[in-house]
């Protein structure tokens, strides 16, 4: 199969390896939501070879994720899983999850789904660590990111970025306190929470 490619995962793997490999040293087991192409499991799993990276994302996602874990031929990726955050969970649990660029593409309910979802997927003291734009007091942190909101908006009303104080209060909710909120390249953040209770 011809494998999809995403320009930005090329761009963002290596600034959103740092924060994983401070974050996740000392995890067994990541449990990928919206896993996309693949392409930042393949490189998060070769660099952090102690981590049994679960891939998942919707059915139709699943072949381009499955053609890039099989050219890399790891030992620590399992198939992928079929996790559409619409449907049920996946019956397993993980010490750490991640996700990149889905709080935005995600409709809000989905999102609100998502938190719902994560007691169910995290061990006590799990890290939830999350990737891509927010916006802080109501506004955007940048030009780019308010015409990004613009054109995912136009394209899809019910896409957008998201506050980051409404995504930690749902963060709250699910139990989860809040450990580090990063700055990353390009106007992007790298947020982590740990389940607490
Ligand atoms: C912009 S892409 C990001 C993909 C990849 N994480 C990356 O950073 O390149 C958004 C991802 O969210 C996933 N997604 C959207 N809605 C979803 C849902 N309801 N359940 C699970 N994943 C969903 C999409 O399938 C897609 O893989």
């Amino acid at each position: 199969m011809h494998k999809p490619f995403s320009p930005a995962c090329e761009r963002n793997r290596d600034a959103i390896l740092a924060v994983l490999r401070e974050h996740f040293a000392d995890r067994t087991q990541v449990l990928e939501i919206g896993s996309g192409t693949g392409q930042h499991a393949v490189h998060f799993a070769a660099a952090l070879p102690e981590l049994v990276w679960q891939t998942s994302d919707v059915a139709a996602n699943l072949p381009g994720i499955r053609a890039w874990l099989a050219e890399a031929r790891l030992p620590n990726t399992p198939a992928p899983l079929v996790f559409d955050i619409n449907a049920a969970a996946p019956n397993a649990t993980f010490d750490a999850i991640f996700s990149a660029n889905t709080m935005h593409i995600m409709a809000w309910p989905e999102v609100q789904n998502l938190f719902a979802l994560l007691p169910a997927l995290m061990r006590l003291g799990a890290l939830l660590t999350i990737y891509g734009p927010f916006n802080y007091g109501g506004a955007f942190t940048s030009a780019s990111n308010a015409a990004f909101d613009a054109s995912l908006r136009a394209d899809q009303p019910q896409r957008g970025i998201r506050d980051f104080e409404a995504v930690d209060a749902l963060a709250g909710a699910a139990g989860l306190v809040l450990v580090e909120d990063r700055a990353m390249p390009a106007n992007n953040r790298c947020v982590t929470w740990r389940r607490s209770s």
